[in-house]
């Protein structure tokens, strides 16, 4: 069983889209009973929040369904999960600090890290205060990371 847990700041645009994309993808290959998948913020401002609804209908207007409520990345969570997937630097120095030892911190990445295309560090953009064309560029940037991501972990 693959363990990942996307991570942005709210959890309620990138990695519900994260992890959307990755279920839509994973399905479609018929590798449900290989991975468990979830998402989570590094604020806990939107808590218990549905995902935002231009997250969703981006997703939605190509077949995907966004899952879940927000809720805060735990240190527990680092026991969890396989692989920790942060949408930008700024959550992935937030996930360092909380690491609870060097094993953990092991498990961190960003999920464009495991699209061939992008180059070292690129982020995820954080597209809560822009326009519709910020969501269609996010739902594109992660499926391409989501794709590289199910390349490098499928059985
Ligand atoms: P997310 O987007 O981190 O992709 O869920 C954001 C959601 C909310 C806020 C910022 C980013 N906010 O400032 O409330």
């Amino acid at each position: 069983m693959v363990r990942i847990c996307f991570v942005c700041l709210g959890n309620i645009c990138r990695s519900p889209t994260a992890e959307g994309v990755m279920a839509h993808l994973v399905a479609e290959r018929g590798l449900q009973g290989h991975y468990l998948l979830d998402s989570a913020g590094t604020s806990a401002h939107h808590t218990g929040e549905r995902p935002d609804r231009r997250s969703a209908a981006t997703a939605a207007a190509r077949g995907i369904e966004l899952p879940g409520r927000s809720r805060q990345f735990l240190a527990s969570d680092f026991e969890r999960f396989d692989f920790i997937v942060a949408m930008d630097q700024s959550n992935l120095n937030n996930l360092r600090r909380l690491a609870p030892s060097e094993e953990a911190e092991a498990k961190l990445s960003l999920l464009r890290q495991f699209d061939p295309k992008s180059p070292d560090g690129a982020e995820v953009p954080d597209p809560y205060y822009g326009g519709s064309r910020g969501f269609e560029d996010v739902l594109d940037i992660v499926i391409a990371g989501c794709t590289g991501l199910l390349e490098q972990t499928a059985p």
